[in-house]
Parts: C-alpha cells; structure tokens; sequence
C-alpha cells in the first residue's frame, strides 16, 4: 500500500516556485541570471505597516486570536469592501485567512464535492487547478487566447456551464496575462451568470490596486448586484502593500458560506499570524499613497517591458491593463534551434534553453495553461529589466 495519498497524485508542485528556486541554483553557482519568475513586489512593506507590527509585538499581541481574525480587521476589511468597491458587508461575512490563498483553498475545502465542476479561464494562476483537485472537484478550464486579450467572452462563459457547475473563478486583473476586465466586459459574464442561479462566483481581486493608465477595477458583486448572494469576494494585502511574507488574505461573503470556510480553517491553522493581522489593520486603514506610487512605478515597467519584447524576433506582447505581467506569444519562435544548439520545440523548451543560455529565468505558459507563451514578472528594476529584454532579443535573434 502506497504511503503517500491518492489526492497527491493528482496535483502537481507550484512550477512558479519551481523556476524561482531553479534561478536561484543557477545564481549560487555563479551564473548571471536575471530573475522574471517571480510573483512579488520587489520593494519592501511600507515603514508605517512594520511600525505597527512592532507596537503590536511589544503591546503582547502574540496569542492565539478569534479562528477567522480579529475585529480590528474584519471591520477595516468591511470599511475597505465598501470604500473602494461599494459593497456592503458586516463583521460576520468576512474571513481573513493566511494569505489569499488559504481563503480561495478554504472556500474550496468547504463547498466542493466528487464530480462537481470549477470553470477557470486559461491563462491562469498556476494554483486554481490544483486547489480544485486537492478539494476533490473537476477544473474546467476554459482558453481565453490572445485574439480576445486574453478574456473570456460570454459565449465561451456560457458554452462551459454544466448543471455540475459549482464555481466560477474570475481573476482581474489577471495572473499570470495581467489582462483586466472593464465594467461592461465583466457586465457581458455577469449577465450570463444572472442566467444561471446555481453557479457561485469566486473573484479573486489580488490585483485590484494594480491597474494602470486610466483603468477601472471593478468586481462581480459590485458590476451586478444581483450576484450578491452566490459571490465571494476575495483579496489581500500582499501584492497591494508588498506583505507577501506576511500571509493575510480575506473575503466577503454569504455568512454561511463564511462560516463553513471558518470551520475548515479552526481544524487547520486556526488564526493567521496575531501579528500580522495588526500590521494588515494599518495597511487597510492608514496613508494610502504607497498605492499610487507602487502604480506609477510598475506603470513604467509594463511599457518598458512591452516595448522591448514587441522588438524581439518571434515575440508578440500586448500590452495589459494591470498586475506586474505579461504573457508573450511566441508562435514565431517554434520549429527552431537556438544557438546553444537546443530545439525550441514548445514553450517549455525556450523557457529552459533562454535560461541556460543567456540567463534569464521566465516560467512558461503550459504551467499556465496556455502555450506557446511566457510570463514575465516585471516586479523588479528597470535596470533589470532592461538587460533582461535585451537578452531576450538576442536569444530570439539568434533562433535558427
Ligand atoms: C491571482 C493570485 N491570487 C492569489 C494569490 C495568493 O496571494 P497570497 O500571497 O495572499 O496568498 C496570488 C499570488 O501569487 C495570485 O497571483
């Protein structure tokens, strides 16, 4: 008998990690490689968030606390909820959970069962899949291919609901396309959603305040109001105030759904970090500037980033709404050989041999759910990034 469980064998390690960590090696034995795997900002939490942490600690704020949170938070989440996507819930509708990702496992874990189907939009982030077979449901994942930038159309939306539909997962601004819904695209699947009352919708807002030019963040229970009651409205504060090593992440929800999700956590992990519930307190509720600045940073680095890969021979990049990522084509790049001799037979391979060869780690599109693409994290310098396009370009350069 097998020691290790059947529910492993259906899932796979996160490839994002594995790309970070594989940079990495190649780093430590003294290669030059440029970093673009991973899904973090690269600048450190804002000094008034750590100033809370640091009072909390010396305040004794070091125990376990309520399973789901504290009230500080709840009710700086729920001022948040209706401040920024007018949306009305209370204390009991909210849970906060060790990041984001244990709220989207938790709302799996609590509502799926054998045979009951998640629809999930490829491109997507690398965990949604996997969550959804750990929990014992069956992903659908729908493409939504560069000719649609990267969303899905209602059509497709509509084509992929089952009477075993459960969830639907939506992501704007998207991980790993950085591609955004405007109000009246995410209108055009909301009102394919109104159709169908046994379909819940999981949105997951990650990267709400990542958005550029003169985009507008919207979320589904916001755009239709008649979702209200089957949404869960997911965020965090990780990649917002760059608190990823913090690990809080919450939503709001239907108050049984949340209460079901509380049960999972109480026989889990019990509370997230006491400490780090107090430093999200402050993020929520203190000077918010850091965001606008965060936003004109990486503002600049998407179009940098956009340029010199649309420059590259075989590449084609749009050119997202939010998030730090691109997602390139690169149809033009198969069926060659690189210099090092390698054959570029799919994106796997391109993302192997422009690491090998010329030292830039991206993760490729199949962990994703897309081929033959790339992503790009841009969450780094522009002196980086600069360098690292220009490698690109002379890997593509030297394609054969
Ligand atoms: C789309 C998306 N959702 C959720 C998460 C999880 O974030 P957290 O760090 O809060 O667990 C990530 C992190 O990479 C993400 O990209």
């Amino acid at each position: 008998m097998p020691f290790i469980s059947d529910t492993l064998a259906r899932v796979k390690p996160s490839p994002t990690i594995a790309v970070t960590t594989k940079a990495a090696e190649l780093k430590a034995a003294g290669r030059d490689v440029i970093g673009l795997g991973a899904g973090e900002p690269d600048f450190d939490t804002p000094d008034n968030i750590k100033a809370a942490a640091k009072r909390a600690i010396d305040a004794g704020k070091t125990k376990y606390t309520a399973v789901d949170g504290i009230p500080e938070l709840k009710e700086a989440i729920c001022r948040k909820f209706k401040r920024e996507n007018g949306l009305d819930y209370t204390s009991g509708q909210i849970t906060v959970g060790t990041g984001g990702k244990q709220v989207l496992y938790n709302a799996l874990m609590a509502t799926l069962n054998p045979g009951d189907e998640v629809i999930i939009p490829a491109p997507y982030w690398v965990s949604y899949p996997d969550m959804v077979l750990l929990a014992g449901g069956t992903p659908v994942p729908v493409v939504a291919g560069i000719e649609t930038d990267f969303k899905l159309t209602a059509d497709q939306l509509a084509g992929a609901i089952t009477p075993k539909t459960k969830w639907f997962i939506f992501n704007s601004p998207s991980n790993p396309t950085g591609a955004g819904y405007s109000a009246a695209e995410l209108k055009a699947l909301t009102d394919v959603l109104m159709r169908h009352p046994h379909v819940w919708v999981m949105s997951d807002d990650m990267y709400e305040h990542l958005v550029f030019d003169d985009f507008e963040f919207v979320t589904p229970a916001e755009v239709e109001p008649g979702l209200y009651e089957r949404t869960l409205t997911c965020n965090g504060v990780s990649k917002a105030y760059a608190m990823t090593g913090w690990r809080i992440g919450y939503a709001g929800g239907p108050a049984d759904l949340i209460k079901a999700m509380r049960t999972i956590q109480s026989q889990s992990t019990s509370n997230p970090c006491s400490v780090a519930q107090h430093a999200a307190v402050e993020a929520l509720t203190g000077p918010q500037d850091f965001l606008a600045e965060n936003r004109a940073l990486f503002q600049r680095r998407r179009d940098l980033v956009v340029s010199m890969l649309n420059q590259a021979k075989g590449i084609t990049c749009p050119r997202p709404e939010g998030a730090f990522y691109v997602y390139p084509d690169i149809s033009g790049c198969i069926g060659t050989t690189s210099t090092g001799g390698a054959a570029i037979t799919d994106d796997e391979a391109f993302a192997t041999a422009l690491l090998e060869e010329n030292g830039v780690a991206v993760v490729f599109g199949a962990a994703f759910g897309l081929s033959p693409n790339f992503r790009v994290s841009y969450a780094t310098s522009e002196d980086a990034l600069e360098e690292a396009c220009r490698r690109i370009q002379s890997f593509c350069a030297g394609l054969r």
